[in-house]
């Protein structure tokens, strides 16, 4: 029965309504509150918590037709019959209502008595183990045995969350689709298609991969609305479709390439009308451009088909037009597309404009690169090429890459990550010293009066937005701006606290805020990077500070005043501050003081700020003239330049100093504090480093990890830990002394070996032994030994260390005397062994690299020693 496509998916929602479903909007493409996904890919993907059971569905039954996004396998879009960027899935869903049989009864009703499909015509698959699913089919459904076919990767998961066994109905085309094995049902033609999948959705698979049994078994189904609407409309391929066949012909309009006259630009019309479709509902929903997570999946769609539309020889931004004609064609079921258009047609514009910017040349230097290779016989792009493509010329490496295929070609991807990663290297660097100097904004022309610096997040508007010192209209994703904003409730850096850190979410575009800083006429700016689309002068964003690192940063500066009055208290007035820096994750504070600090007092002063931390006293501010702050004794940096009014930040008559900085409204908040470092870093001048809230409690995490670990180690108690090592350390002498005897014990026996080889001839004692002696050195050293006990001698040690022979001679000057030269004797030695040495009469050493022939130089050094002997 011929359905349009709008049709189709109205008819499925209403059927399901009948059965008792709730139908509900498509939720958007952006997951919430999962972060195991980018995408929403599948109908069921938005109602995993209702599947889980973890959130109360309004409905046991629900019915949705949800835009999805696969990128998996981008490139075979335009290329085959059915692949999609952005497809439509019609799901029905019950959470621990029905379950296989009507799920199954009622696909069947839809398929043949709403749709009217041909009976004949219809197949299903089932996972080889689900008897209760072919019974339903066969026996209940009366489908021929014939048209059931049992498969083992019917098994539907999407990563973490419900899955399940499924049962997949598939739709024969007919044999002009082809009669060849791929298109037996089973196989990769076209011939049969998959129109519907329904999961018996009963496990939850965990983030490690396992599975846990539901407690409820639920059904989650879906039909490509793309697929039926091809099969009901008697269309080949998806394209020719009304869901997509008008986008293609508006742009044949501009092309003037006509559908159906070319291979290539069938492929290019088919890609243009999927990405069109896919860049509409994307920026609908809330994606803009960016290098990142799913700005980049947009991004990477709307480059390939600016490309493509490149390659029908469109010459000027085209993407409006076709952004038009999806809204136009999907706004009865989306009309809150009509609403968007405007804003989505903005979008896309500038990402297209940026990009045709750059297409030419750097297609041209694709083309050289690849010519390039080819003639080189390369069959490989290099990295850093790919990443030059990406960094200058804005070709996503996947587009690269895929241009690369069509030559045959493949791409370094590894060595493009590297290249990226040296980038991304340089660019903190560069960031690290830009945030020192960079170019300040002119507010000659803002009125500063009217700028607040409320402490809240909310919307407020970008007043002046910068780039290296100049004022500039709009930023796109990458670039790095400064900002002034209507109401700042960012903290600027000063006193030793860094500046505040956070976001700013526009309607197009979104800056990620590095730091706030203050010009000399007091007016903050931000400095930070646009992340995502496009920002503009004079728009309203939503500021948002990073709290959980403005409260760290409060802890560790309120402590910093707790530390240096509890400094004061200890040590004596005389300590001054030299200087502080107040970071998220520790304090740092320089003092004066002439001497080294004991751990007594340091522990004294640690212990007398987290008392103070225990009073859970109030921190009081009051806006005051200095001198009156003077008078009252608050504690000012010396040259510090104070304006007139000061403020004066107190903790009850503990702690009262002159600070413009982030502070704890109670000091209890701080939670507690513990010194981490002291130690001087000049002359008179030390310095403490310490840690509060959070990172104290992680500190002493650590602390008692270690503990327990070495607790384990020693096989006992933490408590027992110091006896145990006193104990161990006490058997490691034992053990030392003992070793140290053996040694003595066992240099005396084989003393005694050696000297028991000793002959004799003419009275002079000679002899010759293979010792045991790691190497050189140790052999010179029992033969020092050897010569003292045999005097007036002459002999040969030789010991094998690793593969090598090592040889020492000695002759004392009576063997000397009698005729012996120990150079020789060792050089004869030395032969035997494969080596090579020598020396003077009275000593010699040599080495050999034949092991095996060890023995046998030292008989034959023994020899030569006898025969000189006169
Ligand atoms: N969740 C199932 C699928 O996407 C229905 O195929």
């Amino acid at each position: 029965m011929f359905m349009k496509g709008n049709d189709i998916r109205e008819a499925y929602l209403s059927f399901f309504e009948n059965k008792g479903h709730l139908r509900l909007d498509s939720f958007s493409l952006i997951p919430k509150d999962d972060p195991s996904l980018l995408l929403i890919g599948a109908g069921m993907a938005p109602l995993k918590p209702y599947f889980t059971g973890k959130v109360e569905p309004p409905c046991h039954r629900i019915t949705t037709s949800q835009k999805c996004i696969r990128t998996g396998d981008i490139e075979n879009v335009g290329r085959t019959a059915r692949h999609h960027t952005f497809f439509e899935m019609l799901g029905n869903f019950s959470f621990g209502d029905y379950f296989k049989k009507e799920a199954i009864t009622w696909a069947w009703e839809f398929l043949t008595e709403v749709v009217k499909l041909d009976k004949e015509r219809l197949y299903v698959t089932i996972y080889p183990d689900d008897q209760e699913a072919h019974d339903y089919w066969h026996k209940m459904i009366g489908l021929p045995e014939n048209h059931i076919y049992p498969l083992a990767d019917n098994f539907w998961a999407i990563g973490q969350g419900p899955c399940g066994p499924d049962s997949e109905i598939f739709y024969d085309q007919g044999e002009e689709f082809g009669t060849d094995p791929a298109n037996q049902m089973g196989g990769d033609g076209d011939r049969f298609l998959e129109i519907w999948n329904l999961v018996f959705s009963q496990f939850d698979q965990q983030k490690d991969g396992s599975f846990i049994p539901l407690a409820k078994k639920n059904i989650d189904t879906g039909a490509g609305l793309e697929r039926m609407a091809a099969v009901l409309q008697g269309k080949k391929n998806n394209f020719e479709t009304d869901l997509f066949f008008p986008i293609m012909e508006e742009a044949s309009r501009l092309s003037h390439i006509n559908y159906g006259t070319s291979a290539s630009g069938d492929v290019a019309l088919k890609v243009i009308a999927d990405h069109s479709r896919a860049i509409t509902n994307m920026i609908s929903d809330g994606i803009l451009p960016s290098n990142e997570g799913r700005g980049y999946v947009l991004r990477r769609v709307l480059r390939r088909a600016v490309r493509f539309g490149k390659l029908l020889g469109i010459q000027d931004p085209f993407l409006g037009q076709m952004i038009d004609t999806v809204v136009e064609m999907m706004k009865p079921a989306y009309p809150e597309l009509i609403e968007k258009q405007a804003f989505i047609k903005k979008i896309a514009g500038v990402e297209e404009a940026r990009f045709q910017s750059t297409l030419n040349a750097g297609t041209d230097l694709l083309s050289e690169l690849m010519e390039d290779a080819k003639k080189k016989h390369q069959t490989m792009l290099a990295g850093s090429s790919v990443f030059k493509l990406y960094d200058t010329y804005g070709f996503p490496w996947e587009l690269t890459e895929e241009i690369a295929q069509e030559q045959g070609l493949t791409i370094d991807k590894e060595g493009f990550a590297a290249s990226m990663e040296e980038q991304r290297e340089r660019a903190r660097n560069a960031r690290a010293k830009v945030a020192m100097k960079v170019a300040t904004p002119d507010t000659t022309k803002l009125n500063a009066s009217e700028l607040t610096v409320e402490d809240k997040d909310g919307e407020t508007e970008i007043v002046l937005l910068g780039k290296d010192g100049k004022e500039i209209a709009s930023a796109a994703d990458g670039e790095e701006v400064t900002v002034i904003l209507r109401n700042n409730p960012f903290h600027a850096e000063g006193g030793g606290q860094v500046g505040d850190t956070g976001r700013l979410i526009g309607q197009s575009g979104v800056i990620t805020v590095e730091n706030c800083r203050k010009l000399p006429d007091g007016i903050a700016y931000l400095v930070g990077n646009v992340s995502e689309g496009v920002v503009e002068a004079g728009s309203t964003v939503r500021a948002e500070v990073d709290r959980e690192r403005r409260h760290a940063l409060a802890r560790n500066h309120t402590g910093t005043h707790l530390l240096q009055a509890a400094l004061k208290r200890v040590l004596g007035n005389t300590v001054n501050q030299a200087g502080s820096l107040v970071l998220p994750d520790r304090l740092r504070f320089d003092f004066t003081w002439p001497e080294a600090i004991s751990s007594r007092q340091l522990e004294e002063v640690e212990r007398l700020v987290n008392n103070e931390i225990l009073t859970g006293t109030e921190v009081t501010f009051r806006n005051m003239p200095l001198d009156e702050a003077k008078k009252l004794g608050a504690m000012a940096l010396f040259g510090e330049k104070y304006g007139k009014i000061v403020r004066v930040v107190s903790v009850g008559d503990f702690s009262m100093e002159l600070c413009g900085g982030s502070h704890v409204s109670n000091v209890g908040e701080i939670g507690s504090f513990r010194i981490i470092s002291e130690g001087g870093i000049g002359s008179g001048v030390r310095r403490i480093e310490a840690i509060t809230g959070k990172a104290a409690y992680e500190a002493a995490l650590a602390d008692r990890k270690l503990l327990a670990h070495t607790a384990e180690l020693l096989k006992g108690k933490e408590e027992d830990i110091p006896a145990r090592i006193e104990k161990l350390e006490a058997a490691l002498k034992e053990a030392k002394k003992e070793v140290q005897k053996l040694k003595s014990e066992q240099a005396r026996d084989s003393m005694g070996n050696i000297l028991s080889k000793a002959q004799e001839k003419n009275g002079v004692p000679f002899l010759a032994a293979v010792v045991a002696a790691d190497n050189m050195n140790e052999l010179r050293k029992i033969a020092d030994m050897v010569k003292d006990k045999l005097p007036g001698g002459a002999f040969i040690l030789g010991c094998a260390s690793g593969d090598k022979v090592n040889l020492v001679g000695m002759a004392a000057d009576e063997a000397v005397q009698h005729g012996v030269h120990m150079g020789k004797v060792v050089s004869r030695a030395a032969k035997v062994c494969n080596g090579g040495g020598g020396g003077k009469p009275g000593k010699a050493q040599a080495g050999g690299k034949d092991i095996t022939k060890l023995e046998a130089a030292i008989t034959e050094g023994t020899k030569a020693i006898a025969e000189m002997i006169g």
